[in-house]
């Protein structure tokens, strides 16, 4: 290899050297409570699978029907070679779930970010972010070009002292937070994030990627929740979670989205969602809408888990929502962990730095409406032999 190019493999080893390196497992059956890996069957922890929809029956049937009826690919961009009527059902179908004015989908939620944040700020105006914000808002606001300022972590006096600071200057400012935080499962304080963006003339963004499906009634979102509909400027949302499909949103207002529609780089420069994620979203949309049974399932897996994972000594940290971190400490501690489980018929991946801070390297679980209450025990059961085996709980 060349001078120039062996900073890659310098890289590698170093990723590995740390326990940094990540091993991608296989799965060989549909993704589901139980899947398949190397032969063997295993219980399925660490999908984003929160209702169990991606390979329900009633969902791969309308994806089979639609391909039936209007092929598979979309052609080209939505602006080149127009948009299916099933783009503009699903649109209107997603816009109807949020109570919004209207909807716009792309490809998947890192698109919905990236296609939100730009065409609001740049070059001169400035956005407010939380420090734990996922990696797609992070890259949307470096990539709208405007000056990011952190604000700590869920705190709306922190937020209001950094709007505080800039609030003389003359430009657009965009409030930007997660609603739910994936890797610690706590909510974002939205009613007093609000309260902050309108007192300061802010515009507020919401990423509800873990939020749909699991807050809110019938899991319509974390706006919903704290019901707060109109006052949100900016909700983006996720169709690879608990809609179990691919895809991502932006819904708000009907003149936003027209807007977006004209600006948004992955509406304009990529192609549409294609057949069968379009049809397999307007199935899950009005499974959601017609009950929630799921939700309040998943709801009380979650529970009954962090019950069981607590009596046993584990840290869970302060999660408010079915997510259920298990912090370990090293990033190699949460490895081991995560391979002895893994002999045990458990699929649970360690997640470390960068994804969440040095030293709370951790397993999170992410329990979903389609386990039994006995794969919950069994995992709580296998998580506190291996915790005992290697020290991390009490005897
Ligand atoms: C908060 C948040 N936003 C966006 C995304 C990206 O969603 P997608 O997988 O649909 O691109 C994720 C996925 O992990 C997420 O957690």
């Amino acid at each position: 290899m060349s001078v120039e190019k062996r900073f890659i493999s310098e890289e590698l080893a170093r990723l590995k050297a740390e326990g940094l390196y990540t091993n991608i497992r296989t799965i060989e059956s549909a993704q589901g409570p139980w899947v398949t890996i190397e032969g063997r069957r295993r219980l399925n922890l660490c999908s984003n699978n929160y209702l169990g929809l991606c390979s329900d029956k009633r969902i791969c049937d309308r994806a089979r029907a639609m391909i039936d009826a209007f092929g598979v690919g979309p052609g080209a961009v939505r602006t080149i070679a127009g948009t299916l009527s099933l783009h503009v059902d699903l649109e209107k179908k997603l816009a109807d779930f949020k109570g919004t004015e209207a909807a716009m989908a792309v490809q998947s939620g890192f698109c919905a970010n990236l296609s939100a944040v730009p065409p609001l700020v740049g070059k001169g105006d400035l956005i407010f972010s939380d420090e734990l914000n996922h990696a797609s808002i992070i890259d949307a606001c470096k990539l709208s070009g405007a000056s990011i300022l952190r604000y700590p972590h869920n705190s709306p006096s922190g937020l209001r002292e950094v709007l505080e600071s800039r609030k003389d200057d003359p430009c657009r400012k965009l409030v930007v937070t997660d609603g739910v935080f994936s890797m610690d499962g706590d909510i974002a304080p939205l009613p007093e994030l609000v309260e902050a963006a309108e007192a300061y003339g802010a515009m507020i963004m919401v990423d509800d990627a873990h939020g749909e499906g699991v807050l809110g009634r019938g899991g319509r979102g974390i706006v919903d929740h704290f019901g707060l509909h109109g006052r949100v400027d900016v909700e983006v949302g996720t169709l690879s979670k608990a809609f179990g499909v691919v895809g991502g949103f932006i819904s708000g207002t009907g003149e936003l989205i027209d807007y977006l529609r004209q600006k948004a780089r992955p509406n304009l420069f990529s192609s549409a969602l294609t057949v069968p994620d379009i049809a397999a979203n307007l199935a899950s949309v009005e499974i959601l809408q017609g009950s929630d049974d799921l939700v309040r399932r998943l709801w009380s897996n979650g529970k009954l888990f962090k019950e069981l994972m607590k009596k046993n000594g584990f840290n869970i940290g302060h999660s408010e929502t079915p997510i259920t971190p298990v912090i370990l400490g090293e990033a190699s501690v949460a490895k081991a962990f995560s391979a002895r489980l893994f002999e045990e018929g458990i699929f649970a991946q360690a997640i470390a730095f960068p994804t969440v801070p040095r030293g709370t390297a951790r397993i999170r679980v992410m329990v979903s409406a389609a386990h039994e209450v006995a794969d919950l025990e069994m995992a709580a059961s296998v998580f506190a032999t291996v915790g005992r085996e290697m020290g991390l709980v009490p005897a």
